[in-house]
């Protein structure tokens, strides 16, 4: 099935444009050691497309001790110091595959691009892959009430952008992710494994797999 009616592109951040989900996990894996437990290895699926704090509350099903607001706070903290920490290493080499390709096709379209990423830190991991400047908008995350898979945020860039949410496709690694498009009212195309990612319209192992003149007048 073609599609060419579509008029903006809303992209998901970790996992779709960069390769910093490894970062994440790392440095929850730090924090967690520090604490005094260990954490699996699916805790880097469970917290992909998960904000901040939520992440952290995962992290902390796997030990018995309570911590109170406060101490959160303080753990959620130190956790984004080393992930702010990992992500000064990010380079133009971190954009995962077909990424650049993408945004600058788009860009050269005029197709309007736009970013609704949970992360705080878009845009400096944003610049440190050196296409900051290939999205007419981001959303704030620290503006957002209700994460994904609430539509709130892919909405609110079809808002900036100012294209009905009808007319737009969404690209998302993670399930809540995608069930945030589906709810926006949007073409949903999943980045990554068919079977993780079975509600999305269509799913690519890659954004190099994606054909974007099925979806837009390019
Ligand atoms: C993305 C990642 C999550 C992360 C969230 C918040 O959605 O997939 O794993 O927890 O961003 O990131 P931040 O940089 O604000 O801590
Ligand atoms: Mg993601």
């Amino acid at each position: 099935m073609s599609h060419p009616q579509y008029r903006a592109a809303i992209f998901d951040l970790d996992g779709v444009i960069a390769d910093t989900a490894r970062f994440h996990f790392v440095a929850w894996q730090r924090l967690a050691k520090e604490e005094g437990f260990a954490i699996p290895h699916v805790v880097d699926d469970r917290v992909k497309g998960v904000d901040r704090m939520a992440s952290l509350n995962i992290v902390l099903e796997y030990t018995d001790r309570g911590y109170s607001q406060a101490e959160k706070d303080a753990l959620a903290a130190r956790k984004n110091g080393y992930y702010v920490e990992l992500i000064k290493a990010l380079t133009p080499a971190d954009l995962l595959p077909g990424a650049g390709e993408v945004l600058h096709t788009l860009r050269a379209a005029k197709v309007p691009v736009g970013l609704a990423s949970a992360s705080k830190n878009a845009v400096p991991v944003l610049q440190a892959l050196g296409v900051l400047d290939d999205f007419d908008y981001i959303v704030d995350a620290a503006t957002v009430t209700n994460g994904k898979p609430d539509p709130e945020i892919f909405l609110k860039a079809a808002h900036a952008l100012g294209v009905d949410p009808s007319l737009c496709v969404g690209f998302e690694d993670a399930p809540a992710g995608v069930t945030s498009i589906l709810s926006a009212g949007m073409f949903a195309v999943g980045i990554g494994e068919k079977d993780l990612l079975a509600d999305a319209h269509e799913v690519f192992p890659s954004l190099a797999d994606v054909s974007l003149a099925r979806y837009f007048q390019l």
